[in-house]
């Protein structure tokens, strides 16, 4: 965390006359590998990273929440009686989802005085909101001395997406800024919410994270677009093999193949990714447990490329970064994270060639595109904390 808590309580106090009660944090992630399966009940492999969203509360006697968003110089007060979206300050939408959602389980909830501050980049496909969301659940844990577990905590998290703010999200993101450990990735089966934390402990390797500082476009329409593509496939194989499966999760490639003609080439080529990714993700874990890089790399390849050709999810700057990227020395495997259309590309990179990797990454990538990009550095870490 590069966030100075002493310097964050003292602008508490400055913003409210008084010091915070409780400080939280919750970590952004980066998934390594299982992209676009976890609304599909399939698997997934994310690590927690050390880019933090950070709230800082007091209680208040009354139900306001009266917050200062640090980082965007911003302020408001909302009603936790009334949760209503608030368009001009949007941020807020993602407490009172959060407040909605636990009030709707019957949770205590009291009003408070919050400070949120964090260095996790917006809009770049590292999870800022499920991070935001997650510091929102400790505070109100810690203030309405009761504890979710982790799960639920995460499906809390995916529920305020997907009822209060209109997307279609799975749950990877949440459940790994709640469920993280530090030195490791998480593997999650986001059916049975069943998972193993593997530890990323290779000496020669490791992962560098390159954002293409480029706005994601129409991120929330073509996500829900690709999330109904995947239900049509869906709903045409289940139909075509009569069977009571739910989930893309439950077929295999050949069942795909023997369908084909059935299904149109959209939802076809989308199942064949969420499929094909689900065995790559499979296979990731068992490279990682056994320490084999190379392995471990050619299926993030395997994994790119399909989100480029069959998922359709990437863009003109991700292909920049990830194709100059797997052309340098000491680049094992490549690919964009996340949802796409924008954001970052992780890497995985021998040790002693990160360095110069990075800095040749980012310059290739600004010839390429005119754009300047930017390097995150950051070890598996923990899940959400209330720290004090
Ligand atoms: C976003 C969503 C996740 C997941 C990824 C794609 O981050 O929030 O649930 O679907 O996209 O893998």
């Amino acid at each position: 965390m590069s966030i100075n808590i002493t310097k964050a309580k003292s602008a508490f106090i400055a913003e409210f006359d008084h010091a915070p009660d409780t400080v939280v944090r919750a970590p952004g992630r980066v998934n390594i590998i299982g992209e676009h399966t976890d609304y599909n009940h399939g698997f997934v492999l994310p690590m927690a990273i050390e880019n933090d969203t950070v709230i800082l509360a007091r209680k208040r006697q009354d139900k306001t929440l009266n917050a200062c968003a640090a980082n965007l110089d911003r302020r408001v007060q909302a009603n936790l009686e009334d949760r209503k979206r608030n368009s001009d300050e949007p941020w807020i939408d993602y407490l009172l989802g959060v407040a909605d959602e636990l009030l709707k389980l019957g949770k205590p909830l009291c009003g408070a005085d919050l400070f949120i501050l964090g260095d996790v980049p917006v809009g770049c496909g590292l999870s800022s909101s499920a991070a935001l969301e997650m510091a929102a659940v400790r505070m109100f844990e810690s203030f309405g001395g009761f504890s979710l577990d982790g799960a639920e905590a995460a499906r809390l998290g995916q529920r305020v997406e997907n009822l209060f703010l209109g997307l279609s999200t799975g749950i990877m993101d949440q459940f790994i800024s709640r469920c993280g450990k530090a030195g490791h990735g998480l593997f999650l089966d986001c059916r049975s919410y069943h998972y193993e934390l593997i530890p990323i402990a290779f000496p020669d390797a490791l992962f560098v994270i390159a954002n293409t500082c480029c706005a994601r476009g129409l991120t929330k329409s073509k996500y829900n677009e690709r999330v109904a593509e995947c239900t049509e496939a869906c709903t045409i194989l289940k139909t075509q093999l009569r069977t009571a499966a739910t989930h893309l999760r439950d077929f295999s490639l050949e069942d795909l193949e023997k369908c084909q003609s059935m299904i149109p080439d959209v939802p076809y080529r989308r199942a064949r990714h969420v499929i094909s990714e689900n065995a790559r993700t499979l296979n990731a874990c068992e490279a990682m447990r056994n320490g084999d890089v190379a392995q471990l790399g050619q299926l993030m390849n395997a994994s790119g490329d399909s989100l480029r050709t069959d998922y359709e999810v990437t863009s003109m700057e991700l292909d920049a970064m990830t194709e100059a990227a797997r052309a340098l020395p000491g680049c094992f495997g490549a690919r964009m994270t996340g949802a796409g259309f924008g954001g970052c590309t992780i890497n995985l990179i021998a040790r002693d060639q990160a360095q110069t990797f990075g800095e040749t990454l980012m310059t290739q990538y600004t010839q390429r595109t005119g754009i300047k990009g930017e390097l995150i550095y950051s070890n598996p870490a923990d899940g959400a904390q209330i720290l004090e």
